[in-house]
């Protein structure tokens, strides 16, 4: 186990869940258990804080001994986030950092849940050593994406909200894994639909890899077959814990310099 040095706590907070732990930032792995509480119905700012406070209390870690990253399902630049297409419309061109860092009394690094899960990918998991292009997709409640091209992150970049011209609504709301639960979808049928969206995404950034994270990730080996694209498409290593590993990487400058850099502007 790491000296407790090495360590930091990553808090994921998705449209669903609000998902924590304790990451040896040596290795990437969490080294306490995994903490998740339902995110608050409606997942309005002050509800939000105290189900964080809640899983930094069970990890007890609510002290500021320990750095702390946070990452969130929205745009998030300057330490203000500027949608909310999964949370409440008070989070729009709100300075959540700061709301976190007071309400928390504690330093935190903030940023885009699927950027840091990307981050994490490629610290520690799938696009570890990969070349050009990178692609992570988390496929949730929505769908996030983190855009790395050559170890370099580009924050922000909200794939999910591409638009699918058929029916005039977001790409999320068609393909996320929310829309094969809400319509009720077999694995094929998904994958019907996963196909429009990776050759879209495929057709307008011709990647070199893509990466699916998220919590359906763990079972991939039901759809990533289905699929026929150009690229190769993997399962992300940390499934849906690389937003709690890359939150907790980002924290303390523990990843590399270049990464710590981009994010640390978002
Ligand atoms: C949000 C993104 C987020 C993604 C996954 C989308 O609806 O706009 O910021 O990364 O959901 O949570």
């Amino acid at each position: 186990m790491a000296s407790t040095t090495d360590r930091a706590v990553g808090i994921d907070i998705g449209g669903t869940g609000i998902k924590g732990g304790i990451v040896d930032l040596e290795k990437g792995e969490l080294v306490s258990d995994r903490v998740k509480v339902a995110t608050p119905e409606g997942a309005k700012p002050d509800d939000v804080l105290a189900a964080v406070e809640q899983v930094l209390g069970t990890l007890e870690v609510s002290d500021a001994g320990i750095p702390l990253g946070v990452a969130f399902p929205a745009i998030v630049k300057n330490g203000h986030t500027l949608s909310a297409a999964n949370v409440s419309d008070e989070w729009l061109d709100f300075a959540a950092e700061d709301f976190f860092e007071q309400g928390l009394g504690r330093r935190i690094h903030f940023a885009n849940d699927a950027d840091v899960a990307g981050v994490a990918e490629v610290r520690y998991g799938a696009a570890k050593d990969a070349e050009g292009l990178v692609i992570l997709t988390t496929l949730g409640t929505g769908i996030g994406s983190a855009l790395i091209y050559r170890g370099e992150l580009v924050p922000n970049s909200e794939l999910g909200h591409l638009q699918r011209a058929q029916h005039g609504k977001d790409a999320e709301a068609y393909a996320a894994y929310s829309a094969m639960e809400r319509d009720d979808l077999s694995w094929e049928q998904w994958a019907e639909r996963l196909q429009w969206y990776y050759s879209h995404v495929e057709f307008l950034f011709s990647p070199d890899l893509f990466v699916v994270g998220g919590g359906v990730s763990k079972h991939a080996d039901k759809f990533l077959h289905l699929l026929e694209l150009r690229t190769p498409i993997v399962p992300a290593v940390h499934r849906n814990n690389a937003g709690i590993i890359g939150a907790a990487a980002l924290s303390r400058g523990a990843a590399p310099a270049h990464l710590a850099a981009t994010t640390a502007k978002v």
